[in-house]
């Protein structure tokens, strides 16, 4: 037989229709949506796929795919000695220093994982999302009569929100992003190569744009870790953490600024386009902005008066407020609408490898043996579209879908719990899941209480596969169409300002 040995304990096997290569090249012609297509094909709750080397085995069940995530003994980091030094141009020899051959080591894991932790949560979370929502701020406080005209509304986004949060983590003095629409856009077209990067042959002609994108901001960030300025007042602690954690493995300027372009990579690369599709959604339904309204409102207390909620400020007023760290708990709408707007632009893939044989069992009580060595796919877009667990408009956008239901079915809404998994789960559960969820509620709380946005076009929106596994963008040209932001009548005065 061509390709790798099954075993029929194994998951079941779904053949390629062309032997050996099949697969492969389903995933170069469909990206992430392949394993869509695999499962609508077989409806198996997992398979196994033979790829040229070993048998690749793709999870499509909820519970199992949960199993995995947490499993100990399915390594996150199998590949990352293999794939760090081609995305981001790293020597192998700093990897193994750090890492080892299996890519986890005894002091430098844990430590990094307790950066992750403890820099993306509490006080050091509140000071990151409180700097990006002041310069957010600072955009729509000087909207003018005219309004703000927007070319291409994703554009416009990826440069202002990579820009805001650049300044949270790299603070303002030598961030090299700060004002700097060329690092920037060197930054973007480096992550729209990472599909190319990360075949590792040979990048510099392969992948030549990303190759070169990738060196100009890398030489940026090397003058800012040159002078230790990721030590500066106004730095993240995430960096700053960072920066403390790989010196104190002897990591060389040189190594240290090509691999902290991962940062501004894991920050903005899935949240971006996530807020584009929240505000896609939310905004070409004008109903549900102005649900919206009344609901944000009602967290605001200036405007609240004895008979209820404002509908416009009081006289005098100069300012509004918005606490974001209230916004998901006291607005379920707005974070009904933006879990929704994950669940449908997520195209995350987890990766694992499984360290030695095992088993998995479904929720039927189906056991699978899992043979040592070969990869685990985790694909969300798989159990974020199945109508079994959404319903029947499971390709819509239901503003309301994450809306608590007290009358629900208890097993349908379990399902639906373990079916929402944009941010993965287990110990590599994003961490910056909370960062991602306070810029993107204030962002739409001050947007629907204070503006409009006119003109986005319904009928110029389309959504493009993934090729890695990261949210997905707009397809190009079908960005929605040029748009206005405008103060709404009776706010224009208003000056926006954000709290913990
Ligand atoms: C909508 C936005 C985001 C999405 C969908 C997302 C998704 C994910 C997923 C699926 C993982 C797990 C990977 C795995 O299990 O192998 C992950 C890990 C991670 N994310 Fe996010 N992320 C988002 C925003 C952010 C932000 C804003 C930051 C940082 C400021 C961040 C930092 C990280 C880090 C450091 C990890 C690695 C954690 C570990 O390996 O233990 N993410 N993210």
């Amino acid at each position: 037989m061509l390709g790798p040995s099954y075993d029929p304990r194994e998951p079941p096997l779904v053949k390629p229709k062309i032997p050996v290569v099949g697969h492969l090249i389903g995933l170069m012609l469909n990206r992430v949506h392949y394993f869509n297509m695999v499962y609508d094909g077989n409806k198996v709750p997992i398979a196994t796929l033979p790829m040229p080397e070993n048998n690749m085995y793709v999870i499509f069940s909820a519970p199992m795919q949960q199993i995995a995530m947490r499993s100990n003994s399915m390594a996150a980091n199998a590949r990352t000695v293999e794939l760090i030094p081609r995305l981001f141009g790293v020597k192998m020899k700093t990897l193994l220093g750090w890492l080892g051959k299996d890519g986890v080591h005894e002091d430098m894991t844990p430590s990094m994982m307790k950066i992750f932790g403890t820099t993306l949560s509490g006080d050091s979370l509140n000071d990151m999302t409180s700097t990006t929502l002041v310069e957010v701020g600072s955009i729509l406080n000087t909207i003018g009569e005219d309004g703000l005209h927007i070319e291409n509304l994703y554009s416009w986004l990826r440069y202002h929100i990579s820009h805001a949060v650049s300044i949270a983590l790299f603070g303002t003095k030598h961030n090299p992003y700060y004002n700097s629409k060329e690092i920037i856009d060197a930054q973007w077209d480096f992550e729209a190569g990472l599909g190319p990067l990360v075949m590792g042959f040979l990048p510099s002609i392969i992948a030549r744009s990303a190759y070169l994108a990738r060196a100009k901001v890398q030489e940026a960030l090397r003058p800012y870790y040159e002078g230790n300025h990721d030590q500066d007042e106004d730095v993240s602690n995430l960096v700053k953490e960072r920066g403390r954690l790989f010196r104190k493995w002897d990591t060389s300027v040189d190594q240290l600024s090509k691999n902290e372009i991962s940062v501004m990579l894991a920050a903005t690369t899935n949240t971006i386009p996530s807020m584009f599709w929240y505000i896609a959604h939310v905004w070409t339904r004008p109903e549900l902005v102005e649900e919206l309204r009344s609901e944000v409102a009602r967290i605001i207390p200036c405007l609240h008066e004895p008979n209820g909620i404002r509908r416009t400020p009081p006289p005098g007023l100069k300012e509004i407020t918005i606490n974001f760290s209230k916004l998901d708990a006291s607005c379920p709408l707005l974070g009904s609408c933006y879990r929704e707007a994950v669940r449908l632009s997520s195209q995350i893939l987890t990766l694992r490898k499984v360290a030695t044989d095992m088993w998995i069992t479904d929720s039927d009580g189906k056991s699978y043996l899992l043979k040592g060595g070969n990869d685990v796919m985790i694909p969300a877009k798989v159990v974020h579209r199945n109508a079994d667990t959404w319903g029947g408009d499971v390709e819509g956008f239901d503003p309301r879908r994450f809306l608590p239901d007290p009358n629900g079915n208890k097993e349908l809404d379990k399902l639906r719990k373990i079916s929402f998994v944009p941010f993965g789960g287990g110990k590599h559960y994003c961490p910056g899941r909370h960062f991602a969820f306070a810029e993107n509620l204030a962002v739409m709380a001050a947007m629907v209480l204070g503006f409009e946005l006119e003109g986005l076009d319904k009928d110029k929106l389309q959504m493009e596969d993934s090729k890695m596994g990261q949210a997905a963008k707009p397809v190009p040209g079908f960005e929605g169409g040029p748009c206005v932001i405008r103060r709404r009548k009776d706010w224009e005065h208003i000056e926006w300002k954000f709290t913990k």
